[in-house]
Formats: structure tokens, C-alpha cells, sequence
């Protein structure tokens, strides 16, 4: 009698551990049209917030629309709030989406500190926080995933120094809330530094842009040809949009086609002043694939499941695990194998400039 009584006192526990231990894991049911939903142990569709800091620029049309696409894919609902370059707008966005019940937060913030914020209220809901192509600073972030930014920076400092080994540079840099910026100048000084030592090149002129905005980026250069009574040899500019700003100032007085210019993100009128010759260069990202493997990892650690990452990125408070993808610089000479060929621009699109 005893020994079954032990024996079935054991067995109850080890039900009792099972129950506990193995939560419920959420079930992939599809309706009448085969759409997948996924829902949660409470029967509810998981649901992702996705924080966005800005849709004025054409790159985040697209980060939007692909990670909507690929987390319904995966059977997820998605929120996606966008906060037009104020800070104040996009915490109160974010609460909400929090105080709303997501199971996980994605967010591409406009200014890397004051987002900290975000993550700190996010986790006191108990919801974890992925940061989307940009960092967010002094936070305790569950992943990063983005694009190598420095490498971007190396990239365009590369392609302008084999076009001018000597002479003046104009730095036309990218928001200085934005931690990408900053990423972006370690990687193009970084490539500058020994031309800079041995006195070939001179930065003659280097700035944030506020806002990254082509405005700003315009009243930038129109400075620096001022300032340096228009002896400029070079522009490094941080993307295709204060690029843009940039060649509106240069061809003002005339120097359009003349200088080189770098620029980054492949947007379509970056790529048409390729083709006509304009602007040299650019950095192309996939955002396709950004997309995808932030919507795949977003779901997964929404339906609780562990993920790892390999790469490392500080902070300033912790190593963030991190997923860093490759960028690829384009020219005139690699549109077609790249750009084209993902199908990110069609040729019409590309060439159109061309053709008029
Ligand atoms: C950066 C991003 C770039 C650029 C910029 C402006 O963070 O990496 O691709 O577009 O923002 O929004």
C-alpha cells in the first residue's frame, strides 16, 4: 500500500511538472482561405509592434511593406505606427502599442537615446524589443538586426579615393540622432585616415544633417562651396536623399557630374544619377532581406522560442546580440547584377532618365 501510494504521489508530480514546464505552445490554424494564423496560448493571433521613426524616405516604404508581407507569412499579425521624425510622438506611439498587449516590439527609432525609454517600459510589460536597422542606445535590447553600417562607410570612402586620391572633401553626414550616422563616419574615416596623415586629403568641410533631409543636406553643401570658395574635389554624402541635396548645390554652380559623390540606399532617383552620371556611386542594402530575417526572428521570440545571434554589438550599456547583413556597393558598372537583378528597381524605372 505504501509503496503505491509513493508511486502515485510520484507520478502526479512528475504530471504536475510537465503541465508546468511545457507551456502551451501556440498553434498555426488556417482559415477558410488558408491564411495562417498563429495564436498565442490565450487563443489570440500573435500580434507584433512595429515602431517606425519616419516614412518621408523611400527605403522605409519599402521596410514597411516587406515586414508587414513576411510576418502575416508567418502567420503574425503586425501594427505599424510611424512617429515622423518626433521623439515625444513615437514613445507615446509605443506605449500604446505596449498598453495594446503586442508579444513583441520591433522598433527603428529616431533618436537612439531617448528610445531607451521604449525598451525599459517595454520589458516592465514583460515584452521583448528588437531594434530595426538602427540601434537603440543604453538599453538593455533583446536583439539588433541591420546591415553592417560601418561597412557602408567603407564602401563609399573606397569607391571616392581610387576616383580622388588627393584633394578637398566634403562630408555631408547623416542625422546625429541616429547611431547608424555615426556608424556610417567611423567606417568612411576609418578608409580617409591614412590619405588624411600623409596631408592628400583635406576634409574641408564635414556636418550632420539634421534629419538626413535633402533640405538640409542642400543648405550643407551650399555652405561648404562657400566656405571653401568652391574648391571641392569630393562628397561623401551619408545617403542617396542628402546626396540629392547635395548635387542640387553642386549643379547650382554648375559642378553637377563634375565631383564625385557617394551616396547610400539605392533609392531609385540615386540610381537614375548614376546613369546619368551625377552621382557616382551608392550602397545598396537588400531590404528584402531585412525584412525577412527581422519578421522570422520577431515571431519566433514572440511565440517564446530562444534565439541566439552571433555578432555582438555595444550599446553603451550591453552587448546586444546582433544579426549584421552585408551591404554592396553599386556604380554604373553593377546596376544590372544587383539592383536590377533583385528586382528592387525594375530597368524601365532605372533607365528612364536615360532614355528621355
Ligand atoms: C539610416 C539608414 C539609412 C538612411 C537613413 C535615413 O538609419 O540606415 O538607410 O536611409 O537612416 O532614414
Amino acid at each position: 500500500m505504501k509503496r503505491r501510494a509513493i508511486v502515485l504521489c510520484f507520478l502526479s508530480m512528475v504530471w504536475i511538472l510537465v503541465g508546468c514546464t511545457d507551456k502551451p505552445k501556440p498553434v498555426l490554424e488556417t482559415d477558410e482561405t488558408e491564411k495562417p494564423t498563429l495564436l498565442d496560448e490565450n487563443h489570440a493571433p500573435i500580434r507584433i509592434g512595429f515602431s517606425m521613426d519616419t516614412l518621408l524616405e523611400e527605403r522605409w516604404l519599402k521596410d514597411r511593406d516587406l515586414f508587414k508581407e513576411a510576418v502575416e507569412a508567418l502567420g503574425a499579425e503586425v501594427e505599424i505606427v510611424a512617429a515622423s521624425g518626433d521623439d515625444a510622438l513615437q514613445i507615446s506611439q509605443a506605449e500604446a502599442l505596449i498598453h495594446s498587449g503586442i508579444d513583441l516590439l520591433v522598433i527603428v527609432p529616431h533618436n537612439a537615446e531617448a528610445t531607451a525609454a521604449i525598451v525599459h517600459k517595454a520589458h516592465l510589460s514583460g515584452i521583448q524589443v528588437i531594434a530595426y536597422d538602427r540601434l537603440v542606445k543604453n538599453a538593455d535590447l533583446d536583439l539588433y538586426v541591420s546591415f553592417d553600417n560601418e561597412q557602408v562607410g567603407e564602401m563609399q570612402a573606397k569607391a571616392i579615393t581610387a576616383l580622388v586620391p588627393k584633394g578637398n572633401y566634403a562630408f555631408i553626414g547623416g542625422a546625429i540622432t541616429d547611431n547608424n550616422a555615426h556608424l556610417l563616419k567611423q567606417g568612411v574615416f576609418k578608409v580617409l585616415r591614412p590619405y588624411i596623415e600623409r596631408g592628400d586629403i583635406n576634409i574641408v568641410y564635414d556636418q550632420w544633417t539634421e534629419d538626413w533631409t535633402p533640405v538640409n543636406a542642400r543648405a550643407n553643401m551650399e555652405e561648404a562651396l562657400r566656405t571653401t570658395n568652391m574648391q571641392i574635389d569630393a562628397v561623401i554624402a551619408a545617403n542617396d536623399a542628402t546626396a540629392g541635396g547635395a548635387i542640387q548645390a553642386l549643379a547650382a554652380k554648375g559642378l553637377a557630374g563634375k565631383v564625385p559623390v557617394a551616396g547610400q540606399d539605392a533609392d531609385l532617383a540615386g540610381v537614375q544619377r548614376i546613369v546619368v552620371g551625377t552621382q557616382t556611386m551608392t550602397v545598396y542594402k537588400p531590404i528584402q532581406m531585412l525584412a525577412k530575417e527581422a519578421a522570422e526572428l520577431a515571431v519566433a521570440m514572440a511565440k517564446g522560442e530562444i534565439v541566439t545571434a552571433e555578432q555582438k554589438v555595444n550599446n553603451g550599456k550591453i552587448e546586444v546580440p546582433s544579426v549584421l547583413l552585408t551591404p554592396i556597393a553599386v556604380n554604373e558598372h553593377n546596376l544590372d547584377r544587383t539592383v536590377i537583378f533583385d528586382g528592387f528597381h525594375s530597368p524601365e524605372d532605372v533607365y528612364r532618365e536615360v532614355a528621355e
